[in-house]
């Protein structure tokens, strides 16, 4: 523990949970680098939005020509999103439930499933905030095998204790982009206890074939503890904003209400939210750029036998010779920011955001001579 942990014991207990470290900012690398062409692959952000219709709605709702005006909290529970994802999704509103961003929904389903201790299931190699929620509010981690190439339902379900309350799935999870066919799903979704809370987290899932992906929300009628969570961050491009959504049995939404703090997600997230929600068009444009991006990644990593993994998201895997750590070190310095994976288990890999063709042509031509001898 460093000394300025130890200097409050109060605490002592939390100095063992990793910190989040997030995908480094363009300013910071600006500032720290002195660089002024820099290009951002590390956090998955969407970039080809937000749309101009989502930043006139904002515009107006900053420029108070809408009634609301900036001085006035906004809607608590963010009625008028709900009430637009309700309609997308087929559901009704008491069924829906806003977080600023999805992460703080995974707090919130943490804090109130182990409020008195417990454990969650947490499949390796996924992402963070599963393992540091369930930690900040008091439970066990037990990690469920996984590789870089494969998710293991078989060995979730093995990994269940009889204190287990949650179980946690990224689907398609990050880092590795691997998602589960429908069949894997339903052993999932029916073979775990009914006590506990399965939250799948579909943060990419606007990213797949909507006519291929198995979509947990189709279980939610038959498993009232069923969380799925979604997020304006990824395919929305609204990250800023910090607004995602959950949906689940109205029992499960009146439990969460209890942990959610008032006026959790701001009045700006929630009108640019409910703009973006509808626009169908916008994700299947996203979708097909994204396609391009990654069909056009895998043919040049072809070039430099780079071992990749994960077909689903908007990101890919990258597995170096070169330890991750000294990968990103050498990117950056070329002003290409991606994200090391050695946090998750992965010394070896990197993890690249589809940009932009620009934007992958500047990673190439930094990755390029530093891959030359072959990944
Ligand atoms: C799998 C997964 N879930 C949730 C999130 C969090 O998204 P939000 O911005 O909604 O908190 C991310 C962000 O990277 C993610 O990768």
């Amino acid at each position: 523990m460093n000394s300025a942990l130890s200097s409050l014991p109060a605490f002592e207990h939390l100095a063992s949970i990793p910190l989040y470290v997030p995908g480094k900012p363009i300013q910071e690398v600006q500032r720290e680098l002195g660089l002024t062409s820099i290009v951002k692959l590390a956090s998955n952000e969407n970039p080809w939005g937000p749309t101009d219709a989502v930043k006139t709605r904002v515009a107006a709702a900053v420029t108070g020509a809408e009634f609301e005006g900036l001085g006035l909290y906004p809607v608590s529970d963010g009625w008028y999103l709900r009430q637009r994802i309700a309609q997308r999704k087929g559901i009704t509103p008491d069924r829906v439930i806003l977080g600023n961003g999805s992460s703080e929904i995974l707090e919130m389903i943490a804090k109130a499933a182990l409020l008195d201790g417990g454990s969650a299931v947490v499949p390796r190699h996924s992402f963070a905030i599963y393992g540091i929620a369930t930690q900040t509010a008091g439970g066990r981690v037990i990690e469920s095998r996984a590789s870089a190439t494969e998710l293991d339902v078989d060995d979730i379900l093995r990994s269940v204790a009889a204190d287990t309350r949650l179980v946690y799935l990224g689907h398609p999870n990050n880092p590795t982009g691997l998602r589960l066919e429908r069949a894997a799903l339903e052993r999932l979704v029916r073979g775990l206890r009914e006590d506990i809370v399965l939250v799948v987290d579909q943060a990419y899932a606007e990213y797949e074939d909507p006519a291929e992906y198995p979509d947990a929300a189709g279980y939610l009628d038959e498993r009232p503890n069923l969380l799925v969570l979604h997020t304006f961050s990824k395919i929305h491009a609204l990250a800023a904003m910090r607004i995602g959504y959950g949906l689940g049995s109205k029992e499960l939404m009146q439990y969460l209400e209890r942990v959610r703090s008032p006026f959790n997600t701001n009045h700006l997230a929630q009108v640019a939210a409910e703009v973006a929600v509808q626009d169908l068009a916008f994700e299947a444009f996203s979708r097909q750029k994204n396609h391009e991006a990654r069909t056009a990644f895998v043919a040049e990593a072809a070039h430099h036998r780079c071992q990749l993994s994960g077909t689903s998201g908007n990101f890919i895997l990258l597995e170096s010779a070169f330890p991750a750590a000294e990968l990103f070190k050498e990117l950056l310095q070329r002003g290409v920011i991606v994200r090391p994976m050695q946090g998750y288990g992965l010394p070896n890999h990197i993890r690249i955001t589809f940009g932009k063709p620009e934007e992958m042509a500047a990673f190439w031509k930094a990755a390029s001579p530093l891959l030359d001898g072959g990944c």
